[in-house]
């Protein structure tokens, strides 16, 4: 793991997901999560994870962060997305994130990071191999 404080190519990225971090809505957890995604043409959205009393309607920062972008702009095209705790070491995606990230973003970085600077970089193909993708269920995939 990388403790070499952020790059300052991701300073913009990792300040979006630590400010998004600061309005986590998470009372039973306790854990705070802020998640930033940038899409391939250089616009950043944040999020936060936000719990429910049935702890299962509970959306973790990153899925936050993707729908904002996607309710924004449509489909998206995701360069980078960051994930932000206080955990050591730094959180990565939970499955389910893995997955929505799937649909949006098969090329991009997952960067996990903590509020000490350490860094965890991982290509998404790293993070979920043999991804069940768009493209399954594109015309001519075999898909009936
Ligand atoms: N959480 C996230 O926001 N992102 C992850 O990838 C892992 C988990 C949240 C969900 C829940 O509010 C808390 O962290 C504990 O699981």
């Amino acid at each position: 793991m990388k403790k070499v404080g952020i790059p300052e190519n991701l300073s913009t990225l990792f300040e979006a997901a630590r400010e998004a971090r600061t309005r986590a809505y998470s009372p039973y957890s306790e854990h705070k999560v802020g998640a930033a995604v940038r899409t391939r043409d250089g616009k950043i959205f944040s999020g936060c994870n936000v719990e429910n009393s049935s702890y299962g309607a509970t959306v973790c920062a990153e899925r936050v962060a993707i729908q904002k972008a996607v309710s924004e702009l449509g489909s998206i095209d995701i360069q980078e997305i960051m994930v932000v705790t206080d955990a050591n070491p730094p959180w990565p995606p939970c499955g389910m994130c893995r997955q929505v990230i799937a649909e949006f973003g098969v090329n991009s970085i997952i960067y996990a990071v903590n509020l000490e600077g350490q860094l965890k970089s991982s290509r998404f193909s790293e993070l979920l191999p043999d991804a069940f993708t768009p493209a399954h269920l594109a015309p001519g995939s075999g898909a009936r």
